[in-house]
């Protein structure tokens, strides 16, 4: 399998990523809207875009910081980091930060930071890479300090992976964890039954996210916190914590301030889950 990894298999996962930046403008995250008033004007797409996944997107964004800041681990890996603002954030706030994406994201994003006059600051690398890759791992290494503990980040990226290919992302992180030591945050590990739940609230987005990638199968989604915890312990991980959105609902400005919600919406944030793993002891 290792031989076989070829960046442009993935590049069709690319414009999802702007599928789920544009939920965040209505949500209060700094920097999203004008993160996405660039990419509306320079990234012409027939996408189809839904308001109503805002309170899952600024959910699963606001639990992930939330774990994070719990973890008060300060360096941080974020794997397939899209157009997110959190490492512009967190890296202002003196994290070491290192985001890792597909070329094409990583040009973007450079240059959209650029053209709307961000400085980005000396602690954010934004690296372009292959979470498959080892190398890709290497590169990052070498921008933490090694002494220090490492929180590895990823929200939407293995649930267009299969089992095999996620296998692959997870040897990766341990390698790194089992060196630096720390934790791996991630949503993408949310059961099946989510997905139902999802296309329950906004009809056709599965189909529709089809459409732009071969790679949403359900097939590759997992059954069940039993299948997560099987998954991941084969590999060395133990599942330390798992969170429901939900817990962020009193937090959410698309929820309490724009009053985007319904039963659907809500039972979405009830089906979705970040869990927190490390090496096992
Ligand atoms: C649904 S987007 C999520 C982006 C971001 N995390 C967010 O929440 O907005 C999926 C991201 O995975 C990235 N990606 C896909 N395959 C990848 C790979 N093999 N290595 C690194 N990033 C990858 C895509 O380029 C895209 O940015």
């Amino acid at each position: 399998m290792k031989e076989k990894i070829n960046d442009s298999d993935y590049e069709e996962i690319s414009p999802t990523a702007i599928v789920t930046a544009y939920p965040r403008i209505f949500t209060d995250i700094p920097y999203e809207k004008e993160i996405y008033k660039w990419l509306n004007t320079n990234c012409k797409t027939e996408l189809t875009l839904y308001k109503n996944l805002a309170p899952e997107m600024e959910a699963r964004y606001k639990l992930t910081n939330k774990l994070l800041n719990n973890s008060k681990i300060k360096q941080v890996l974020e794997l397939a980091s899209g157009y997110s603002s959190r490492g512009l954030i967190y890296s202002k706030k003196g994290y070491n930060y290192v985001e890792l994406d597909l070329e094409s994201i990583c040009k973007n994003k450079l240059k959209l930071f650029k053209d709307i006059n961000i400085m980005i600051p000396e602690n954010l690398k934004i690296l372009s890479g292959n979470a498959l890759r080892k190398s890709s791992f290497d590169e990052c290494e070498k921008h933490f300090n090694k002494k220090e503990p490492i929180a590895v980040i990823n929200e939407g990226l293995l649930r267009y992976l299969t089992f095999e290919e996620k296998k692959i992302v997870a040897e990766n992180i341990y390698n790194i964890l089992s060196k630096h030591g720390g934790i791996w945050i991630t949503s993408d590990v949310t059961p099946k039954k989510f997905i139902k739940s999802q296309d329950n609230a906004l009809q056709d987005f599965n189909k529709n996210v089809s459409k732009i990638t071969s790679r949403n199968n359900l097939n590759d989604r997992f059954e069940n916190i039993e299948h997560i915890k099987k998954f991941f312990g084969d590999i060395g991980f133990e599942l330390i914590e798992v969170h429901q959105f939900n817990e962020m609902k009193d937090e959410l400005y698309s929820i309490n301030k724009l009053n985007i919600i319904d039963d659907k919406i809500e039972k979405t944030l009830e089906d979705a889950i970040v869990v927190v793993m490390k090496i096992k002891d």
